[in-house]
């Protein structure tokens, strides 16, 4: 199928910044209000962690500096994103919920002292938290310079999605009453007659924690669903309290390389998908990545992962994305905390924008010369002289101006994302980095290469528009699978049942391809096996049999991939170079038009423009262009 050249509307695009007006005296307010706006600032984002100040009482509301920060803000030129702040509840909810506090993988219950301590799962927490969402959408809904809303903050931070507690045990027996509908049903569900894990009934089952070895999958996969749909639940309950006293947008701040619930479902309920972005945070430790490519991208972050969320959150709020943080210097969380090249945080704006984005916020004004973050650079320095990102973000908001809004291009490639089959996984990866953030992040970092833009979309997904469409490791396949486009599946596509059962017959189970994977192998990364044509199979390995065309073979010949008409399923887990050769392949195959892209520099199509990136530290000179290092090019396509 052909598409349009835009999807949905131009996009208008801005920059703000996060701000904690209850951590400065007021006298700063308006002149920092100022030279926000004389940055050329349209946002601040305000309030999100205020709850000890709106609230220092039970039913004590001390409103009127809130009043005063939205005025002096608002007057001053800024549209102000509100926060709701469950996410710190205060120490006085501790001694009026006593049992409110999540609990950790040991079942112990998690401290006061830092933020994001309550349970999903208990309902006197929820009501107080929708009790204040409430009182400020009656305060704040209609104000004249309140424009968005945004909902808690970063669900799933520090860990805090699952939770053991006595709370998370009562609901999780009720939900599995609720899906199962008898005791009998579960336990053929969950195979319970291995090892006599048999319930006689739901007041029997328990959480999978503290189990002498690795819980029963399928008691773990429920206990995961369980668990998103509590976050979805919570953050619901804000958005029904908030809808009606407000025309404002609701939105949530989600986090990068997060999939301990799942964000499709808790998107569907806000009207646009905001991320924290911190690309060298994230390279420190949670990309997964070589030692080589974590020296060279150190001050720069990897060329993918934002890209990669940001087309992932795109999606999630169907086409309206945020950065509602983005990272302006060191930061103090990761095991180190390196300052981003000069010039990098320009780029990263920029690159968030050519995604689409609608807003993009550093985190955050100034540096706080106190508390767990005193570490933490900002726009500005503790002493209220720009720090090196101020200049960056004025220079973008000067730029932005000359830059016209166009609509979000339309892209030729979709990668499907699914939380379940991260979850499954997770429970199961039998090779101890089989990792499918990773593995989609290969396929992703794969199609970039070539120059593609990207789609990262939900299992359940219109794909028929697509011209190529990879679903790597997605583990339950949806029924209208195969699309009605090119797609490449696998490794560990249809592999499990939705109760974690491997199915019979065996995987991948696609209608029309006669290939079956016989048995599957997972590789330490000491034997890495050659691929025909180039490349290697690396830590996951399929052996595939059946009579369908094997497209892609090992270097000992037996088959790696298998075809039949558009589907193509694909037995192993390639690395860079196997990759870019099965992709350009399908690329031409599908009359998809590529580009030869030095290493370290990557495009994104946005309307009628392409934008060129370059990630590396050195001068590059591509396609008649020269991008210096963090260099951002525009070109009329
Ligand atoms: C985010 C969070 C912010 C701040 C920031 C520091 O995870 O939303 O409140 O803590 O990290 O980098």
């Amino acid at each position: 199928g052909s598409r349009p050249e835009g999807t949905g509307a131009p996009v208008r695009r801005t920059l703000g910044v996060c701000y904690y007006p209850e951590h400065w005296p007021e006298a700063v307010w308006t002149q920092d209000a100022a030279r926000m706006v004389d940055a050329g600032l349209a946002w601040v984002r305000i309030a999100e962690f205020a709850w000890s100040r709106l609230e220092p009482a039970p039913g004590d509301l001390r409103w009127e500096w809130l009043d005063r920060a939205v005025e002096t803000l608002g007057t001053a030129g800024l549209r102000v994103v509100l926060g709701t702040p469950s996410a710190t509840p205060p120490r006085w909810m501790l001694a009026r919920h006593p049992d409110m506090l999540a609990h950790d993988r040991q079942g112990r219950p998690r401290g006061f002292g830092s933020r994001r301590h309550y349970c999903f799962s208990h309902d006197g927490y929820r009501g107080e938290a929708v009790r204040l969402a409430a009182l400020m959408g009656e305060r704040y809904g209609r104000h004249p310079h309140v424009h968005a809303w945004q909902i808690d903050n970063e669900y799933g931070c520090h860990d805090t999605a699952v939770s053991y507690s006595s709370a998370a045990l009562a609901a999780f027996r009720l939900w599995c009453a609720e899906r199962y509908g008898s005791i009998e049903a579960l336990n053929e569900a969950w195979g319970g007659v291995f090892w006599s894990q048999e319930y006689g009934a739901f007041e029997e089952v328990g959480l999978p924690i503290l189990a002498v070895t690795e819980p029963n999958p399928a008691h773990a996969l429920a206990f995961q669903r369980f668990s998103s749909d509590q976050v979805a639940r919570f953050n619901r309950a804000q958005v029904e309290a908030l809808r009606p006293l407000t025309d404002a947008p609701l939105l949530h701040d989600y986090m990068g390389h997060e999939i301990s619930f799942d964000h499709w479902e808790t998107a569907r309920d806000l009207d646009v998908a905001a991320w924290n972005a911190y690309p060298i945070g994230f390279l420190s430790d949670r990309v997964d990545t070589t030692p080589e490519r974590r020296a060279r991208y150190l001050r720069r972050g990897d060329p993918d992962m934002q890209a990669f969320h940001h087309d992932l959150y795109r999606a999630a709020g169907r086409g309206r994305l945020w950065i509602t943080e983005l990272q302006p210097g060191p930061v103090n969380w990761a095991p180190w905390n390196p300052a981003p090249a000069p010039g990098m945080v320009r780029l990263w704006a920029w690159e968030a924008f050519a995604h689409g984005a609608e807003a993009v916020l550093p985190f955050r004004w100034r540096q706080l010369p106190f508390g767990q973050e005193q570490l933490h650079a900002g726009l500005l320095r503790p002493d209220s002289a720009p720090a090196p990102a101020l200049a960056e973000i004025a220079r973008v908001a000067r730029e932005i101006e000359d830059a016209p809004e166009v609509a979000p291009a339309a892209a030729p490639a979709a990668l499907v994302f699914d939380y379940a089959s991260a979850w499954m996984w997770e429970i199961q990866p039998q090779g101890r980095d089989f990792d499918y953030r990773a593995l989609c992040l290969s396929a992703y970092r794969g199609l970039r290469r070539l120059g593609l833009s990207v789609d990262v979309v939900p299992p359940g997904a219109d794909l028929a528009p697509y011209r190529l469409v990879l679903a790597p490791g997605l583990a339950t396949l949806p029924a209208a699978f195969p699309p009605a486009a090119p797609t490449i599946l696998g490794p560990r596509a249809g592999a499990r049942t939705e109760e974690f059962r491997i199915p019979v017959p065996l995987p991948p189970g696609l209608p029309g391809l006669d290939c079956r994977v016989a048995f599957v192998e997972s590789l330490p990364p000491s034997a890495a096996m050659l691929v025909e044509g180039g490349g290697r199979v690396v830590r996951w390995r399929e052996e595939l049999e059946g009579e369908a065309e094997a497209v892609l073979r090992l270097a000992d010949g037996r088959p790696l991939a298998m075809r039949d008409g558009d589907t193509t399923y694909l037995g192993g887990w390639l690395d860079d170079e196997a990759m870019g050769l099965l992709l350009a392949r399908a690329c031409a195959e599908a009359g998809i038009a590529t580009l030869d892209l030095p290493a370290d520099v990557r495009v994104r199509e946005a309307g009628p423009h392409r934008f060129w990136f370059n990630h590396g530290p050195e001068t590059v000179r591509t396609h008649g262009i020269e991008l210096p290092p963090a260099g951002v090019h525009r070109e009329e396509r």
